[in-house]
C-alpha cells in the first residue's frame, strides 16, 4: 500500500525557500525543498550536474536535480588515479548487468555494466579518458536529421567544459606530446590535462606505431586518428579526479537556487494529456530503502531526464512513454507510442591481447604485487603530488580507419553493405526503428570506407584491467550491432533488461579478428620487441580467422560506454527525441546523456557527454 505525498501537502508542511540554513548543501530532506522549482533535473550525473550548474546561473532560476545515489566521500577510489576502477561493484554503482549474450560464448554471456550510482555519476567512476572523437563521428548525427549537430557547432561546447592544461615543457619533449590551443578551453569546469607520471612503457606503444607508418595525431582534441596521447580527466594541481561533481558541483552550493536531493529514486513521470498535447505534470519518487511513500515534485518550466542509458528508457516506460506493444505486454497506459525508446542501444566492446613483458620495470600492475613500491610512489603523492599514483588511466591510444589496420578493408565494407540493414536485428521492431536503422547503416558505411572516421581504438596499458598482466585492448567504435533497454515490470526497482546484443551482426567481429592480427604485428616491431614480450592470451595456439573469432567470442566484454537508447533523430526513423532534445510528442520534457547519441562516436564518451550538456543548456535557456 503507498501513501501518495503530493507537491500540495509539501508546500503546505514546509516553506523554506527564503534564508534557508540549507543553502549550500545537498539537502536531505523534503522538508528542505524550495516552494517550487523552475527545473527538475532526474539524475544528477555527468550531464545531470552540468545542465542544473548552467541553468542555475540565473539567480532567478532555481533548479532541483534527484539523484538516486549518494555524494561519495572523497574516498580514494572516487578521486585517486591509483584507485581507477575501484569504485566497480560498490555502493556507487548500480551493478546491473546485462542477460545471456546470445551471440558470445556462455561463458562470458552474462556481463556487468558498470553505471554510476552517485552525486556525479559515471564521471566519478570513468576510466579517465578524456579524449575526443573525429569530426566525421559528429557530423554524421546531423545526417541522421538533427540540423546544428555538427563538429563546427559542438566544439565550441567541447571547449567550454574543458580547462586543458597542457604537459610540462619536459615531459612534452620526453615523450613528443603536441597540442593545439585552437581547440582547446582554458575556462571549464573540468579539468583535463597530463599526469605527472607517464609510464615510460607508452612511448614504446606510440613508436611502434609510428615505425608501422601511422601518424601521429598533433591533437586527438581536434582530430582524432592516429595514434596519440590522450589526456585524463585529472586535476593538474592535486592530481586527483575531475568529475561533473568535483567541477560543476562542489564549487557553486553557495547558490540558494541550486538544490540536490541525493538517495532519491525516480519512479515515474506524471503525465496530463488532457489539453491534447501530453505535458509532464510531476515527477513520482521515493527515498532509497522507504520505498511506501511516494513524492511528487513538480517543475514550473521543464523536465529533465538525466538518469543515464539504462535508467532514461525505464522511466520513459513506465511512464508510458515507449513502444506500444511494450507498454501493451505490461498493461502501462500508453500517452505517447514511442517505438524507438529503448532500442539503438549502442557500446564498445573491448577485447584484449594479454602480454608478458619481460623486459619492464614498471606497470600499474605493479602496486599491486610490490608493496615496497606501491610504498614508495605512496609517498611522492603526498609529498608533492608525483610519482605513479597520479597515473590512472591510459595515455597511449590509437584511433584508427579500417584502411589503416587491415587490408581486408574493402572486404568488410562489402559485408556489410551486402546486409540488408535490418537483417541482424532483433525480430518485432516497429518500422520506424528498422527505417532509422538503415539510414545509420548508410551513414556509417559511408564514413567508414574514408580514413576520416575510426573504426577501431587500440588502447596500451589499460590500466583499470589489474587482473591482466598487460592487456593490450582493442574496441570497436561503430559496431552494426544494436542492442535493447526494456522494462519487465511495472515495478520501478526491478532492473530493467539489459541486452547489448553484442555481436549480433557477425561482420563485427571480424574487425576484431583483423585487430588481433593488426596487434601481434605491432608486437613484432622493434619498439615493443625491446620490451621482450610474449603473448599470454589468446597464445600462440590462436591462428586461423575461426580460433580467433572464438576467442573473442569468448572475451569480449563491454567498455562501459552504453549510449543511444533514447536517439536523436526525427519521430519517422525511430528517434526518441528532437534535435533540441525535446522526447517527441511531449511538451517539456527534454532528454540530456548520452542515450541522446544516435551513433555512438570513436572515442571514450565522457567529453562529448559534456558537451552535449552544455549544447543543452543553451538550448534551454535560449527557450525559456
Ligand atoms: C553493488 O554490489 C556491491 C557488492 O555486492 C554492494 O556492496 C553495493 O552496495 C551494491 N551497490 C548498490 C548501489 O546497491
Ligand atoms: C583538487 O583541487 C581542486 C582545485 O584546484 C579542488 O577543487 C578539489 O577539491 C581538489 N581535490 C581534492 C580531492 O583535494
Ligand atoms: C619492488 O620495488 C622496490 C622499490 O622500488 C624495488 O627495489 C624492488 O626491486 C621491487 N621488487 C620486485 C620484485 O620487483
Ligand atoms: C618531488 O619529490 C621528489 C622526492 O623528494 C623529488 O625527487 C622531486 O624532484 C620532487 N618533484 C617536484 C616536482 O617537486
Ligand atoms: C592510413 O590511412 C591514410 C588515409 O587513407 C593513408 O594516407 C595512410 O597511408 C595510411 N597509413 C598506413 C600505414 O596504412
Amino acid at each position: 500500500m503507498f501513501v501518495f505525498t503530493t507537491l500540495a501537502l509539501l508546500i503546505a508542511a514546509v516553506d523554506v525557500s527564503c534564508g534557508s540554513p540549507f543553502y549550500g548543501r545537498i539537502i536531505e530532506r523534503e522538508d528542505q525543498l524550495a516552494r517550487s522549482y523552475d527545473y527538475v533535473i532526474i539524475g544528477g550525473g555527468t550531464a545531470g550536474l552540468t545542465v542544473a550548474n548552467r541553468l542555475s546561473e540565473d539567480p532567478k532560476i532555481n533548479v532541483l536535480v534527484l539523484e538516486a545515489g549518494i555524494p561519495d566521500q572523497k574516498e580514494g577510489i572516487a578521486i585517486l588515479p591509483r584507485y581507477l576502477g575501484g569504485t566497480m561493484r560498490t555502493v556507487y554503482d548500480w551493478n546491473v548487468t546485462t542477460v545471456p549474450q546470445e551471440f558470445l560464448g556462455a561463458a562470458n554471456s552474462v556481463q556487468s555494466l558498470t553505471i554510476g550510482k552517485v552525486l556525479g555519476g559515471s564521471s566519478v567512476l570513468n576510466g579517465m579518458m578524456f579524449d575526443r572523437p573525429s569530426p566525421q563521428d559528429i557530423d554524421a548525427w546531423e545526417e541522421l536529421g538533427n540540423p546544428g549537430w555538427n563538429w563546427q557547432r559542438l566544439l565550441p561546447y567541447y571547449k567550454k567544459s574543458e580547462t586543458f592544461t597542457p604537459p610540462s615543457p619536459e615531459q612534452a619533449a620526453r615523450f613528443g606530446i603536441t597540442w593545439d590551443p585552437a581547440v582547446h578551453g582554458t575556462q571549464g569546469y573540468i579539468q583535463s590535462s597530463y599526469p605527472n607520471y607517464i609510464y615510460p612503457l607508452n612511448q614504446n606503444f606510440q613508436d611502434a606505431l609510428i615505425s608501422l607508418g601511422l601518424q601521429q595525431s598533433k591533437d586527438q582534441a581536434g582530430s582524432a586518428i592516429g595514434v596519440f596521447w590522450s589526456p585524463n580527466n585529472l586535476n593538474p594541481h592535486n592530481q586527483t579526479r575531475s568529475s561533473s561533481r568535483s567541477g560543476y558541483y562542489d564549487d557553486f552550493t553557495r547558490r540558494p537556487n541550486l538544490h540536490a536531493l541525493t538517495s532519491r529514486h525516480v519512479t515515474k513521470l506524471l503525465t496530463d494529456k488532457s489539453g491534447g498535447e501530453v505535458k509532464i505534470i510531476g515527477v513520482e519518487y521515493v527515498e532509497a530503502g522507504k520505498s511506501q511513500t511516494k513524492y511528487v515534485i513538480k517543475a514550473k518550466k521543464e523536465y529533465i531526464l538525466s538518469a543515464g542509458t539504462v535508467h532514461d528508457p525505464q522511466i520513459l516506460q513506465l511512464s508510458g512513454i515507449g513502444p506500444k506493444t511494450l507498454l501493451d505486454k505490461h498493461q502501462i497506459p500508453v500517452v505517447v507510442d514511442l517505438p524507438g525508446v529503448g532500442n539503438g542501444f549502442q557500446d564498445h566492446p573491448m577485447g584484449h591481447l594479454i602480454l608478458n613483458l619481460a623486459n619492464v620495470v614498471h606497470t600499474p600492475y605493479e602496486m599491486e604485487i610490490n608493496a615496497t613500491w606501491d610504498a614508495e610512489q605512496k609517498a611522492l603523492y603526498y609529498k608533492n603530488r608525483t610519482g605513479a599514483w597520479t597515473a590512472g588511466g591510459p595515455n597511449s591510444v590509437a584511433f584508427l580507419p579500417l584502411g589503416n589496420y587491415t587490408d581486408r578493408a574493402a572486404d568488410i565494407i562489402s559485408s556489410y553493405s551486402s546486409q540488408d540493414a535490418t537483417d541482424h536485428l532483433r525480430t518485432g521492431l516497429d518500422g520506424s526503428v528498422l527505417a532509422g536503422f538503415k539510414k545509420q547503416h548508410e551513414v556509417l558505411l559511408r564514413h567508414l570506407s574514408t580514413a576520416k572516421m575510426a573504426a577501431m581504438e587500440f588502447m596500451w596499458l589499460s590500466g583499470a584491467n589489474r587482473r591482466y598482466q598487460m592487456p593490450f585492448s582493442m574496441a570497436i567504435q561503430h559496431p552494426f550491432s544494436r542492442g535493447f533497454i526494456e522494462i519487465n515490470s511495472v515495478d520501478p526497482f526491478v532492473q530493467p533488461t539489459i541486452d547489448l546484443r553484442t555481436a549480433s551482426n557477425p561482420v563485427d567481429l571480424e574487425l576484431y579478428v583483423e585487430a588481433l592480427k593488426f596487434q601481434r604485428k605491432v608486437v613484432q616491431t622493434p619498439a615493443i620487441q625491446a620490451l621482450g614480450p610474449s603473448e599470454v592470451r589468446p597464445g600462440s595456439d590462436t591462428v586461423t580467422d575461426d580460433e580467433i573469432r572464438q576467442y573473442f567470442r569468448g572475451s569480449i566484454s563491454t567498455m562501459f560506454h552504453p549510449s543511444g537508447t533514447s536517439g536523436m533523430m526525427p519521430r519517422e526513423i525511430g528517434g526518441v527525441v528532437d534535435s533540441k532534445l525535446r522526447v517527441h510528442g511531449v511538451k517539456n520534457l527534454r532528454v540530456v546523456d548520452a542515450s541522446i547519441i544516435p551513433l555512438i562516436p570513436a572515442s571514450h564518451l565522457q567529453s562529448t557527454v559534456y558537451a552535449i550538456a552544455e549544447k543543452a543548456s543553451d538550448m534551454i535557456k535560449g527557450d525559456q
